[in-house]
């Protein structure tokens, strides 16, 4: 039973180690250009929006920054409406939500 349950500990950790990666993938594949993970760029930094908003709300805005930018006090929005798969959508948030604090 001890057993079992440090495997499932083990592979665990690889599984967020292997998607904290997948998640700085898609950054660099999506993200990049527009957002930086600290500085301001064209976009606000990730750990700006880590520390304000909920992962729910970061997945709707990269689903949907046209009908979300109003809720979320923007007065137009200029971000790409982007085609993510689900889990890039996963990985990317949880990528973002890792800078909080940061
Ligand atoms: C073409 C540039 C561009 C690209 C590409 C882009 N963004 Fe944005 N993003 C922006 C800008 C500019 C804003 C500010 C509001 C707006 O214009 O929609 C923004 C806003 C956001 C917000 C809401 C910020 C807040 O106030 O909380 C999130 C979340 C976000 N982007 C995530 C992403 C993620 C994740 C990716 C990649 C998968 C991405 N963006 C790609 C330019 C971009």
């Amino acid at each position: 039973m001890k057993r079992v349950l440090i495997l499932t500990a083990v592979l665990s950790l690889f599984v967020y180690a292997k998607e904290a990666q997948n998640g700085e993938a898609v950054f660099k594949k999506y993200c990049w250009g527009c957002h930086h993970q600290s500085a301001m760029a064209f976009g606000p930094p990730f750990t700006q929006i880590a520390s304000k908003r909920t992962p729910a709300q970061i997945k709707a805005y990269i689903l949907s920054p046209k009908s979300m930018y109003k809720t979320f006090g923007y007065k137009r929005s200029v971000m790409t409406q982007l085609h993510l798969s689900r889990s890039e959508l996963d990985a990317i948030t949880r990528y973002i939500v890792s800078y909080k604090g940061k």
